[in-house]
């Protein structure tokens, strides 16, 4: 008498899609998504697009690297209450555009509109 349990493997092979069915169904699910997204980023999109705008965006993509999300500190010091280290904020603004030691010059990154926003942000909203 055979034994049952090759049989049963070869049915259940027989079932599964073949390995070159499966890929041609990756590729066409792969073609619709990069044509999906491709659909949403060129009806109209440009860099500034990306570029944050709010004094959070900001923050979040050039500062909290260092000084954490929520200002707590990390390779920087804490900024959350740093307003009252600096009761100035124009002396504020002058530090984040022209660096001090290893905090880089932003004055290169970033528009004066864009380093008073975020400085705004870091007196107003960080709770680290
Ligand atoms: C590469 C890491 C790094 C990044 C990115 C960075 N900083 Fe700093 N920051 C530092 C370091 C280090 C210091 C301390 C400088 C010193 O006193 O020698 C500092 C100091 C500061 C201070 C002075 C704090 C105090 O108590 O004296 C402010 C304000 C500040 N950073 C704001 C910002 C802002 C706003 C951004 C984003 C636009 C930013 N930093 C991005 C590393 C960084």
């Amino acid at each position: 008498m055979a034994p049952a349990a090759p049989d049963r493997d070869n049915r259940s092979v027989r079932r599964r899609p073949s390995p070159r069915v499966r890929a041609a169904v990756l590729t066409a699910a792969l073609v619709v998504a990069t044509a999906a997204l491709t659909a949403a980023c060129g009806g109209g999109g440009t860099d500034s697009a990306a570029r944050p705008t709010t004094g959070k965006g900001i923050y979040l993509a050039n500062c909290a690297t260092c000084h954490g999300v929520d200002g707590q500190g990390g390779v920087g010091p804490r900024l959350a209450g740093v307003a009252a280290r600096y009761p100035d904020v124009d002396a504020q603004i002058a530090l984040v555009t022209n660096g001090l030691n290893r905090m880089p010059a932003f004055g290169g990154r970033l528009d004066p509109t864009e380093i008073r926003t975020v400085v705004e942000y870091t007196r107003t909203d960080l709770r680290g």
